[in-house]
């Protein structure tokens, strides 16, 4: 088989690794891509929320199965745009897509079939969002609608911060924003490959959302994971999938728009059962590169059984996976193009390249995160510092990672 990944960060360098090792698969793109996955994938120079030409090169190519890593691209439609054109990919059309495009759809969706999750309530104007915000407890939750690369949402503690937030989000007039209830708890992230009501749940990871060790500072895309979670056992897994993974999909096919791809529920293990944060309609960044690392099943091979509405039996490496985001210095409120980096040759674990290019033959940072570097081992605490190790030894004056990854479990 011919494979195109599209997308240009760490996950879809992890996804293109695991394409890559499938027995299927002859040739594996990756559009656009970076210059770190050249080893595993050719490079196609087209963007990815360039749609039409993403279709028009799988075509040309006799590409036999697209992946889509971010949600930018599905927004745009690209699964709309390929299914016309009777192209096989596994991702959800644009409709399906707002389970993560719109926090408001998402919320409307898990109150109309009982999914659990926290109270809320969306406004489009300052005024009453204040007057909302006034009869609530703290610490609130503030939700930009529309994506935000995970930079959207404000924890507030402090009803000034809730103010701040609010004035933030309204200061783009068109703005829809959610305001919701606090959950308390353990959070963990949860990916099923998914296809209409055929559902195989992946191993649970849990990621570090905000930027500085301790959960402190702002909220990011991901600082780091690790996978498995032993908290969250066989049972919690079912409840999930039971309670919020399957009727979700379910209510999908019910409002005509069926889901196909990688359905991601963030939830938090409340005292009160499993509640869902939020959905994506991908793959995390960086559990990606922390789950698919353990998976020791044709990943390719369960793509197109699910695709044939058919479940399997997963095989998973019994190791643990740690996996730590160095991040470019000012992230995640800018990034850091150009500065040189330096990985030597006296490395053990994986470096996924989530937002490098190369410059004259130099490796430099691109983008906010930079590089997602994990490591698998016996134990959770020999996987942290095979990886920490292994951090240390990067050479950049411009990068910074949390110290404390995988903690909560150790
Ligand atoms: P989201 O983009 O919706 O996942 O929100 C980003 C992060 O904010 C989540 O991963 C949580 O850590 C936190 N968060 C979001 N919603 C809530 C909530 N209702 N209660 C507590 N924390 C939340
Ligand atoms: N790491 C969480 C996400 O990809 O949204």
């Amino acid at each position: 088989m011919k494979v195109l990944i599209i997308g240009r960060g760490g996950r879809e360098h992890t996804l293109a690794l695991k394409v890559s090792q499938s027995e299927l698969v002859k040739e594996v793109f990756v559009a656009p891509g970076n210059v770190g996955m050249a080893d595993v994938a050719s490079i196609i120079n087209i963007d990815e929320h360039d749609v039409l030409s993403l279709a028009c090169f799988a075509e040309d190519n006799s590409i036999d199965l697209t992946i889509v890593g971010p949600e930018s691209s599905l927004a745009c439609g690209v699964a709309d745009e390929f299914i016309k054109r009777g192209l096989k990919i596994f991702a959800p059309t644009k409709n399906a897509a707002q389970i993560e495009s719109s926090k408001d759809f998402a919320k409307k969706i898990m109150a109309k079939y009982n999914i659990p999750t926290s109270d809320y309530k969306t406004f489009d104007n300052l005024n009453d969002s204040l007057l909302y915000l006034n009869t609530k407890t703290l610490p609130i939750v503030i939700k930009e609608d529309g994506l935000k690369a995970g930079k959207g949402v404000t924890v507030a503690m402090k009803k000034e911060e809730a103010i701040d937030a609010l004035e933030r989000a309204f200061s783009e007039p068109s703005n829809k924003v959610v305001i919701e209830d606090y959950l308390d708890g353990f959070e963990f992230s949860i990916i099923a490959i998914c296809n209409g009501e055929t559902i195989i749940p992946l191993e649970v990871a849990q990621d570090h959302k905000r930027v500085f060790d301790n959960d402190l500072g702002a909220n990011t895309g991901g600082m780091g994971a690790y996978s498995p979670v032993e908290k969250i056992d066989e049972k919690i897994v079912k409840d999930t999938t039971d309670k919020i993974l399957k009727p979700l999909l379910k209510g999908m096919i019910n409002e005509n728009m069926p889901f196909t791809g990688f359905l991601f529920a963030g939830v938090m293990l409340t005292n009160d059962g499993v509640k869902t944060i939020e959905f994506n309609a991908r793959f995390g960044d960086p559990e990606a590169e922390c789950i698919l690392t353990r998976l020791k099943t044709d990943f390719v091979s369960v793509l197109l059984s699910v695709l044939d509405n058919k479940t399997v039996a997963l095989d998973w490496d019994s190791r643990y996976s740690l996996g730590v985001v160095m991040a470019s210095e000012n992230y995640p409120e800018s990034s850091t193009i150009g500065a040189d980096i330096e990985i030597p040759d006296n490395i053990d674990s994986m470096i996924f390249h989530m937002g490098t290019k190369s410059e004259n033959g130099r490796l430099q940072t691109n983008g906010g995160r930079v590089l997602c570097v994990v490591g698998l081992d016996s134990s959770l605490q020999k996987a942290k510092e095979k990886v920490y190790s292994d951090v240390k030894k990067i050479k950049s004056d411009k990068l910074f990672f949390r110290n404390d990854i995988g903690d909560k479990m150790l």
